[in-house]
């Protein structure tokens, strides 16, 4: 049953049944009392495993070989699965996927939160569970990552590629040919841009030596049809530059948004950097319910619109808003949350960390007219201060959208504090938000919670949390 391989420090253990899906799209299987976390697999496999980490209470392991597949298990529908870290779900059905998110929610309420729970409400999935993404981010490189077949084929293969990091590799890019994630004309216009550079001299990037001139490729679809491309160079090559650029005005008319950036930096970051509008608008727009959404290539917003709505929706539902509302919308972003609810509420005030979000947030206030809105900008440990509370007053429903770290333990005191009537927790990582709902149980009470899916093919889930003061004196 054990063995141990030469080559590997630690060893394989044969034949084990992957018993079930746990956190981060890791299965769960059990040797000699310990338990092993597996990638890649699905409940009710029977896989040979490669031990890779051990610890005191658990192991880590890949799957080596596979005995038999469980039931589980369907036909992954992209040729870069099992490569591309994009779609780590796509060998199950999607209806599985939205079992094992649903339960993900539910463990981590039970086993973290240890709060009284009402009953669920059924995971919201997507309509469309292909082409749901509006931004994708493509990076050049110099010698693309060869898949296992090519290598065995003994074929010679263009090393110049166009796509995404293998997982966990900064200078390995896999070459995407046809990508699931985002509609069209994304994959077409991705490979026109991969041949013109492909026919040019100038070199792709070099992620180690942090050279060459082709870097970066983002695109952005929105939900009005306009649509972003922004090339990222390393150095000015107007001709080429132009070139590229007029290629794609040409060939694709849709792109309402052409840009591009020098970026001579070593990091690909470009927040930094100034963003040339070639052609068309430096923006695009999203719309919900009439309010438009202004998009730049440096702003932030929701990567899948659709869902996106039906999450807002459903958080604007769970405030009970009646127009008398005094709403904080904390880690707002770009504001999408807070504009999007500013109708239905006397007042909203939203706070965030990155001052050009909070730019936006209120530059999509202007261009809607809406003027019950004000931002700021800064830690939220910070801002949500007694001064600010003074100045705005004590607030009826706190809607809050955290980062996957979840909310600072001082953001938590000052929302027992504040025992606002309703809180709206949404969350992506349903771990911590569990974390925080304990350490507000003494304060709020678990009325709804909604489940939803934004990212078919992966193990994430976002999840709606809506808690009720209790009474003063409980
Ligand atoms: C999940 S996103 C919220 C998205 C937003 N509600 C929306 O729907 O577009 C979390 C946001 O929290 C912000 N953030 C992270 N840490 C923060 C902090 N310490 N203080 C304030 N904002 C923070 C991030 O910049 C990010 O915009």
């Amino acid at each position: 049953m054990r063995k141990q391989n030469k080559k590997q420090k630690f060893e394989l253990i044969e034949q084990i049944r992957i018993e079930e899906m746990v956190a981060e799209g890791k299965c769960l299987a059990r040797h000699n009392n310990m338990v092993i976390f597996v990638g890649g697999v699905a409940p009710g496999d029977v896989v040979d495993v490669q031990v890779t980490k051990k610890k005191k209470s658990f192991m880590e392991g890949r799957a080596v070989r596979f005995h038999s597949y469980s039931d589980l298990r369907v036909e992954p529908f992209c040729e870069h699965f099992g490569v591309c870290g994009g779609c780590k779900w796509q060998h199950l059905s999607y209806d599985t996927q939205l079992h094992y998110k649903q339960k993900q929610v539910q463990d981590n309420l039970e086993r973290i939160g240890k709060v009284a729970l009402p009953a669920f409400d059924p995971i919201l999935g997507n309509d469309q569970d292909r082409y749901y993404r509006n931004k994708l981010e493509f990076t050049f490189s110099w010698n693309g990552w060869l898949t296992n077949e090519q290598i065995n084929s003994g074929q010679e293969f263009e090393r110049r590629a166009l796509g995404f990091h293998i997982p966990g590799r900064f200078d390995k890019i896999l070459n995407i040919e046809h990508c699931y994630l985002q509609p069209d004309p994304s994959n077409a216009i991705r490979l026109a841009v991969r041949d013109y550079a492909l026919n040019l001299d100038l070199p792709f990037y070099d992620a180690v030596k942090q050279e060459g001139f082709w870097r970066n490729l983002v695109i952005r679809t929105a939900n009005t049809g306009e649509l972003m491309v922004l090339l990222l160079v390393k150095w000015d090559e107007p001709e080429v530059i132009t070139g590229v650029l007029d290629m794609l005005h040409e060939r694709f008319p849709e792109i309402t948004s052409l840009q591009y950036v020098v970026n001579p930096k070593l990091n690909d970051t470009y927040h930094d950097q100034e963003v040339i509008c070639y052609k068309g608008s430096p923006y695009i727009h999203e719309e919900m319910e009439g309010i438009r959404f202004r998009v730049g290539p440096k702003s932030f917003y929701q990567t899948n619109s659709e869902q996106a709505y039906e999450l807002y929706k459903i958080t604007r539902e769970f405030a009970g808003l009646t127009g008398n509302e005094l709403v904080y919308d904390l880690y707002t972003g770009a504001g999408t949350i807070a504009n999007f609810v500013a109708r239905q509420s006397r007042e909203v005030i939203g706070i965030e960390y990155v001052p050009s979000a909070i730019e936006d947030a209120k530059i999509n206030s202007g261009i809607n007219n809406i003027t019950n809105t004000t931002f700021y900008a800064g830690d939220m440990k910070d801002i949500l201060s007694d001064d600010l509370i003074a100045r705005h007053g004590r607030p009826d429903v706190v809607i809050t959208d955290p980062p996957r770290a979840g909310m600072h333990p001082d953001v938590v005191e000052k929302l027992q504090q504040l025992h606002a009537d309703r809180i709206v927790y949404v969350s992506c990582n349903p771990a911590t938000q569990a974390r925080d709902i304990e350490l507000l149980s003494d304060k709020y009470d678990v009325l709804r919670v909604q489940p939803v899916d934004m990212f078919p093919q992966t193990h994430h889930v976002e999840n709606i949390v809506l808690l009720k003061s209790k009474p003063v004196n409980s």
